[in-house]
C-alpha cells in the first residue's frame, strides 16, 4: 500500500504542493528574471481550466515601485484600522499577485446557459482559487514564497483607480511574494482518515 510519506518521495507535482506554505518573511531579492516571472505567471494563468473554458480569471501583477504604492495604499486605505508594520511584511516583497474575475463574462455566462444560472458565480470563484493556488505552488518551486491576503473588498475602488482597471473586474485575493527570508514552522501531522474516507 502507498503511504503519504512514500507518495511524497515520488517528487512531480506532490512534492511541489508539499513545498507551497504561507509564505510571511519575504524579501525584494528573487532568485529568477522578470521575464522568467512574467512567462511563468502567463503560462499559469493560460493554462489552469475554468468553467465552460469561458476563462473568467483576470490576472495583474504589481511589481517594483507599483508594489510598494499598492501596500502603501492599502494601508491608507484602512485609515488606521491594519498595522503598519503587518503592511510592511507584504510591502517587503518583491511583488503581488492580483487575482481578479470578470463579473460581466460570467453575467453573460449565466444568460447563455440559464439552466445553470446560479452556479456560474460559484465556479468562477471556483477557477479562481485554482488558479491561486497553481500560481501559489509554481512560485514556490521557483523558490519563491507567496501568501494569500484578503484585503478585499475594502480596497477594490482604490486598487481599480490606482492601476486603471475595468469597473467589472471584481478582485478576488492578493498574492504578495519575494525571496524566501525564513521557512515557516512544519505542519501538525493530521489524521487524514477524518478527512478522506477509501471504500474499497
Ligand atoms: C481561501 C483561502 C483564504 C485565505 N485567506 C488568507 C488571508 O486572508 N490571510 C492570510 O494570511 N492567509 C490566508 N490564507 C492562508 C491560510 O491561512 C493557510 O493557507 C493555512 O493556514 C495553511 O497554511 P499553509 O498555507 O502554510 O499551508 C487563506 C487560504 C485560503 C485557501
Amino acid at each position: 500500500m502507498l503511504t503519504v510519506e512514500n507518495t511524497l518521495e515520488t517528487g512531480g507535482i506532490v512534492a511541489a504542493i508539499k513545498n507551497r506554505r504561507s509564505y510571511y518573511d519575504i524579501e525584494k531579492a528573487i532568485p529568477i528574471t522578470d521575464t522568467a516571472l512574467i512567462e511563468l505567471v502567463d503560462t499559469v494563468t493560460e493554462l489552469v481550466p475554468d468553467s465552460v473554458n469561458m476563462k473568467s480569471a483576470h490576472v495583474v501583477l504589481v511589481l517594483g515601485e507599483k508594489h510598494d504604492l499598492l501596500w502603501d495604499t492599502i494601508f491608507d486605505v484602512f485609515g488606521g484600522k491594519v498595522k503598519r508594520a503587518k503592511i510592511d511584511t507584504f510591502k517587503a516583497g518583491y511583488g503581488t499577485i492580483l487575482f481578479f474575475f470578470d463579473r460581466e463574462k460570467v453575467e453573460r455566462m449565466s444568460d447563455k446557459y440559464p439552466y445553470s444560472r446560479e452556479k456560474f458565480p460559484i465556479w468562477s470563484m471556483q477557477a479562481n482559487a485554482m488558479l491561486q493556488f497553481a500560481m501559489w505552488t509554481a512560485l514556490r518551486e521557483k523558490d519563491i514564497g507567496a501568501s494569500l491576503q484578503h484585503y478585499n473588498p475594502v480596497i477594490d475602488d482604490a486598487v481599480k483607480a490606482l492601476f486603471d482597471l475595468p469597473g467589472h473586474w471584481e478582485l478576488n485575493a492578493q498574492m504578495p511574494f519575494g525571496a524566501i527570508g525564513s521557512e515557516p514552522e512544519p505542519k501538525p501531522k493530521e489524521d487524514i482518515r477524518k478527512r478522506v474516507i477509501v471504500k474499497d
